[in-house]
């Protein structure tokens, strides 16, 4: 099989995260931070290894692992909640933070403002400008679309949030790995992270990044292995956001994706540079072949159509008759395809990863021109 689908999860993951993932499971492996014997202390210390690695990955002061990246953005939505307030999302917005924010509008009346850009591109401060109410509290958008590859201008976002004392939450779902993320620079509060995409690290864990100078409450309750007496959840720590048993494998896996894509960051991206430029270019040449990924971006994700056949109809046929795994349909991004409009149809995407080469692209070219002549 060619596996075109890496903004799902990275399919091939480097031998390094395989072996640090395995070292969790047999070396360290005892309950990290519950007790106080040698085993769970080294297991401890690993954790907070890779907690000063994620910290310094992104520039953040303190980082919180959760299960994916979810439910990061679940903690950062539900956790700055404030009644009577109005928040500002995307189009680009994966169901990860729209959801929350409709449960919140459902239940308890929060006002929400979906910014769009003017046409198909980046979403500017200007866009989401236009948007700002006096009770707006907080700015929720996607880094880069996974649909399109589309990219949302942080920066000026988010310097603007400081300015207006906006709590500013990015979801770096798809971008981690392929562009560098400063979070002080950025002007960003809260950055969830999905470290089993870009980061070619194992599923089970996620990351939410953020600066102490907003109040976060706790969504979920239980231990802490601190203050054990107390029947509330102690307050202020990273702590009092990590519930249950932390997934020591998979952060120690996270551990070492983030070393490889550090030791490798320009080799990754410029191949993947190289291999969307082509994939576009040649895609966008199949006569009724469709792209909406723009030419100039080159991170890996392209979506496109092929006449008005159905796009998980499309993906089905690439992964059954030619080996190929795509993925088709809806991305749970229904903003972004109301947007495009391709609720109906869906999109196919293909998402390269370092793991990908030439001759996979030029496979899928030939397949989709193959469907684009003769149907399926
Ligand atoms: N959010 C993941 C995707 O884009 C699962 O496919």
């Amino acid at each position: 099989m060619i596996y075109l689908d890496n903004s799902a999860s990275t399919y091939i993951k480097p031998k390094e995260v395989i072996n640090a993932t395995m070292l969790g499971l047999t070396k360290y492996s005892a309950n990290p931070g519950r007790s106080g014997h040698k085993l769970s202390m080294d297991s401890a210390i690993m954790v907070e290894k890779v907690r000063e690695k994620v910290c310094k990955f992104v520039n953040a002061p303190q980082a919180v692992f959760t299960e994916n990246c979810t439910d990061a953005l679940n903690l950062a939505i539900l956790g700055t909640f404030k009644e009577d307030g109005h928040v500002i999302c995307t189009i680009n917005d994966h169901n990860a933070s729209v959801r929350p924010l409709f449960e919140l509008q459902k239940k308890y009346g929060l006002e929400i403002s979906i910014a769009s850009p003017k046409t198909p591109g980046t979403i500017t401060l200007e866009d989401i400008k236009q948007h700002i109410k006096q009770n707006t509290y907080l700015i929720c958008v996607n880094h880069m679309s996974n649909v399109d590859g589309e990219i949302t201008d942080i920066e000026s976002i988010g310097n603007y949030c400081k300015e207006h004392n906006i709590i500013f939450l990015v979801d770096c779902a798809q971008s981690a790995g392929h562009i560098k993320i400063d979070m002080e620079k950025m002007g960003i509060n809260f950055l969830a992270l999905a470290p089993h995409k870009a980061l070619y690290s194992p599923q089970g864990v996620g990351v939410l990044a953020y600066k102490e100078n907003f109040k976060l409450n706790p969504i979920r309750f239980g231990g802490t292995g601190t203050e054990s007496e107390n029947v509330y959840q102690p307050l202020g720590t990273v702590e009092t956001y990590e519930s249950g048993t932390l997934p020591t494998p998979n952060i120690l896996g996270l551990g070492a994706g983030i070393d490889f894509v550090e030791k490798n960051f320009s080799i990754i991206n410029e191949k993947i540079d190289d291999l969307s430029t082509y994939l576009n270019f040649e895609l966008s040449s199949i006569n009724g072949v469709k792209v909406y990924t723009h030419p100039n971006n080159s991170f890996g994700v392209i979506g496109f159509n092929i006449h008005d056949f159905g796009s998980t109809d499309v993906s089905q046929i690439l992964s059954d008759k030619y080996g190929i795994c795509t993925r088709g349909g809806l991305h749970c991004a229904g903003l972004k395809h109301k947007f495009l409009g391709t609720l109906n149809q869906g999109i196919v995407r293909a998402s390269l990863s370092f793991f990908n080469n030439f001759s996979d692209c030029q496979k899928l070219v030939k397949a989709v021109k193959h469907i684009a002549k003769s149907g399926y």
